[in-house]
């Protein structure tokens, strides 16, 4: 099947997300090769023991707001808000996973619209975090608009985190694997250099981190 053809076939990002979430619940956020034992707070207290620290590391102080890009059901916001001792903002575009995102009085969750701008201001963020949302992006030129949305966004000297996968595996119905070579192609602004590695359910996660030249 050529990749046309394959790319038609396929539903959009948000009607796939959706579709999972109303079958899945807030499990539909996770890889779907956890072992059906582990409990989803068993494996967000895994993501949270790398992801948290490795940010940690990379702050600066000065930061006042983070965003959540395709927080889901907000899993991370309020710990990154947290950790930046400022404002949370995650941004997802499917409504049945942002309503089961706990309230925080430092948080707001925004939804996104396909094919549109990302809900924030220019410059309005200090720290951007993706935990395995850019693998989702499959239509030619998605991942080069959003990039581009992150780089609006994130103020410049901002930090940029993206945690992804970057298995070599063929890819999957609705998951592309990226190496940590192309991101850094893609988000050439932000220098990428792999601060983290981990396991999750067998697929490789690389935490690509770097800060925005603007
Ligand atoms: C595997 S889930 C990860 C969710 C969250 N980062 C977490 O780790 O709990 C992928 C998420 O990406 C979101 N997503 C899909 N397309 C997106 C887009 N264009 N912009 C932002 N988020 C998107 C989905 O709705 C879904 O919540």
């Amino acid at each position: 099947m050529s990749a046309g053809a394959r790319d038609r076939d396929r539903l959009s990002g948000h009607a796939y997300w959706q579709a999972r979430a109303q079958l899945m619940g807030a499990r539909a956020v996770v890889n779907v090769d956890h072992d059906a034992g582990a409990t989803l707070d068993a494996v967000t207290d895994g993501h949270r023991a790398v992801l948290l620290p490795a940010i940690a590391a990379l702050l600066d102080g000065s930061e006042r707001a983070v965003l959540d890009l395709g927080c889901g059901t907000g899993r991370f916001t309020a710990d990154l808000a947290a950790l930046i001792g400022g404002r949370g903002i995650g941004v997802d575009p499917v409504a049945e996973l942002l309503a089961l995102a706990p309230a925080s009085p430092d948080v707001d969750f925004r939804l996104s619209v396909e094919g549109e701008a990302l809900p924030l201001a220019d410059d309005e963020v200090d720290v951007v975090m993706t935990l395995t949302v850019l693998g989702g992006l499959l239509q030619p030129g998605e991942l080069e608009t959003m990039a581009a949305e992150v780089r609006r966004v994130l103020r410049p000297g901002g930090l940029l985190v993206l945690a992804e996968s970057v298995s070599e595996q063929a890819e999957v119905e609705h998951w592309t694997p990226r190496t940590a070579a192309e991101y850094a192609e893609v988000f050439a602004f932000a220098p990428l250099r792999e601060v983290a590695r981990f396991d999750d359910a067998g697929d490789p996660i690389s935490v690509l981190a770097g800060r925005s030249a603007g």
